[in-house]
């Protein structure tokens, strides 16, 4: 069976929707930033402020290759801005885009604190840091779902009927 890979901007709920597979289908699912996490014994804000942004993308790269035996993955938001890890996505799995509004992003991350490009920046940066972003998502994605016109229920079926 080939992985499902969940990328989309910061905050359109790829982790949200991969626990929900893994709860309502019983599918092996895992998030490359909790295996960052595990393997360097730090939290994302704490690799970006000691080691920089540099050191996470090679740490990240290195969970998206481990993660390839899962049977879903949830990316962090800036897995596509390195060919490689696109490559290693498309060879190994299906890739599925969450497309969120950036609208709806600035409401759900209005009080985060985990996300240290989201929390440190404008909100006009994250705004053109979305802009490009998206068309790199849509650029390598085989299927979108725009989670806001559909239920969390029915973004659900519709993964696990992509990978059956
Ligand atoms: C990042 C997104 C975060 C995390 C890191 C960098 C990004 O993951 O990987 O803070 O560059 O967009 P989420 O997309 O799960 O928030």
């Amino acid at each position: 069976m080939k992985t499902i890979y969940l990328i989309g901007f910061m905050g359109c709920g790829k982790s949200t929707i991969g626990e929900g597979i893994q709860q309502k289908y019983g599918k092996e699912f895992v998030d490359t930033d909790t295996l960052i996490v595990k393997t360097q014994k730090q939290e994302i804000k704490d690799i970006f402020r000691i080691e920089g942004e540099k050191a996470f993308r090679e740490y990240e790269t290195k969970a998206l290759k481990e993660a390839s035996s899962y049977a879903v993955v949830a990316t962090g938001g800036g897995i596509i801005q390195k060919e490689e890890n696109v490559r290693i996505m498309k060879e190994n799995g299906v890739i599925i885009y969450l497309q969120t509004s950036f609208k709806e992003i600035v409401k759900r991350l209005e009080n985060d604190e985990l996300r240290p490009l989201w929390n440190k920046s404008k909100t006009e940066e994250m705004e053109k840091l979305f802009k490009e972003r998206e068309f790199l998502y849509e650029d390598c994605a085989d299927y979108t779902i725009i989670t806001e016109e559909q239920t969390f229920e029915e973004i659900l079926k519709r993964v696990r009927n992509i990978q059956s």
